[in-house]
């Protein structure tokens, strides 16, 4: 940091998430934007002109994020790119010295998770993963209200997102003049541009997404798990078994799954997580986290809000409680200058992070999934030949 504390901070990755990370960053005391980097100038363009808004200083721009990262007067980068570049932009990152804010799910798939956590913990970089959620209020106070105690056993953990969002069906296309979809595709397959290839259509296919389950998985799985585990230390599945599929986006590019529902149980613990993506939200909020009780209470958490409800379906009252905290950017920042554990760590967040591929690669395999927390790997051979446990790099690309 300079000597007047700011803390320099770069953003790689200016599409719907680096902005609005770059955004919340300028609302904390000293940060300064210094750098933008995107391998699209339509991207970037309408970013750099924000961030000259914000704070009066125009940041340099960059379309090769090795560049941003040779720059020693930079503290702090975000990685807000598609998945599929999280991992290697990271490590890169980390070489580099920078402390990194990473937009979830951290990898594009458990390999890489691996790697990611070997070069944290040779690197030691202050790194906070983009699950904000672990900064806001409802999902502070269920967690608190589970780990206290006081409202019993829980049984089964229920998390569910909707996935009512397709990519159409688009032709293929040379990419338009100012996108350099090359280096957009980077280390994932070669695929013939489509403009629903690029731009949040990546979710949508297995090169560069993992569906609804890395996307919004990762948020609800994370918290409904948090409240079942000490610190950040998130249990681990020992047994993972999911069916889904393409079965309702049938006229669409997309090649991720639509539907899905996942089980997982964990070793010495009495309860059942289901995970679904589901096509709709009966009289639910369309994501949401819930908590069954032995004697059949259920809590339940979503953005926004918290409830408890009797075993008769009543609403029992629980007021929201007032949350006092500053966020989950001011949380990275303090951290950076602390040297404390941020909220969403590294360790943390892959392990969230590997029990939503756990999800994918029991849909993919079609086989039950073994895990060993200690090894943090999976056990035998079923699964692994699956694309959410490794993926082969473009030739020219290797996980550092
Ligand atoms: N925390 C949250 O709530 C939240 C919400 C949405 C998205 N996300 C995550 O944020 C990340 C970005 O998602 P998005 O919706 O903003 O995607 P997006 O497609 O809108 O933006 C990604 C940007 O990265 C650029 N890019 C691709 N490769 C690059 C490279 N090698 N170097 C520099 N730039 C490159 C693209 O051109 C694009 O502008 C994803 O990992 C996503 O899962 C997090």
């Amino acid at each position: 940091m300079s000597a007047n504390n700011k803390v320099t901070i770069g953003v790689i990755g200016t599409g719907i998430m680096g902005p609005s990370d770059m955004t919340n960053l300028l609302n904390v005391e000293d940060v300064e934007i210094a750098a933008l980097c995107d391998v699209d100038d339509a991207q970037l363009a309408p970013a750099m002109a924000t961030a000259e808004k914000r704070q009066s200083k125009m940041p340099d721009a960059y379309k090769d994020y090795r560049n941003l990262l040779e720059r020693k007067d930079i503290d702090a980068v975000v990685i807000a790119t598609p998945d599929h570049w999280h991992a290697i932009q990271f490590i890169h990152a980390a070489q580099a010295g920078k402390d990194i804010y990473i937009e979830k799910p951290l990898s594009h798939h458990i390999v890489e998770t691996q790697a990611m956590v070997s070069a944290h913990r040779r690197h030691k970089r202050v790194v906070q993963v983009g699950t904000w959620q672990r900064s806001t209020g409802e999902f502070v106070q269920a967690i608190d209200l589970i780990r206290g105690g006081t409202l019993g056993k829980v049984v089964h953990v229920r998390t569910w997102t909707t996935d009512n969002r397709n990519v159409g069906r688009k032709p293929v296309s040379d990419p338009p003049k100012g996108l350099d979809y090359e280096t957009w595709l980077g280390p994932a397959q070669p695929q013939p541009y489509q403009a629903n290839v690029v731009h949040w259509g990546w979710r949508m296919r297995k090169n560069t997404g993992g569906a609804r389950t890395t996307d919004w998985g990762v948020h609800m799985i994370d918290i409904a798990l948090l409240a079942m585990s000490k610190d950040q230390d998130i249990i681990m599945p020992n047994k993972v078994v999911a069916s889904g599929g393409q079965w309702s986006a049938v006229n669409d590019d997309r090649d991720a799954p639509d539907c899905v529902d996942a089980i997982m149980t964990f070793d010495q613990q009495e309860f059942a997580l289901s995970w679904s993506v589901l096509r709709d939200h009966p009289g639910k909020p369309e994501h949401g986290i819930e908590w069954v009780f032995a004697d059949g209470k259920t809590l339940r958490a979503w953005r926004g809000g918290i409830k408890l409800i009797g075993p008769d379906g009543k609403d029992l009252g629980l007021k929201k409680e007032p949350y006092g905290e500053t966020g989950h950017w001011q949380n990275f920042v303090d951290c950076i200058k602390s040297k404390e554990l941020p909220r969403s760590s590294l360790e943390s967040m892959a392990r969230t992070t590997d029990i939503c591929h756990l999800s994918n690669v029991a849909v993919y395999s079609g086989e039950q999934i073994v895990w060993d927390s200690k090894k943090m790997d999976i056990v035998g051979k079923a699964g692994k030949d699956t694309w959410a446990y490794r993926r082969p790099y473009r030739k020219g690309y290797k996980l550092p």
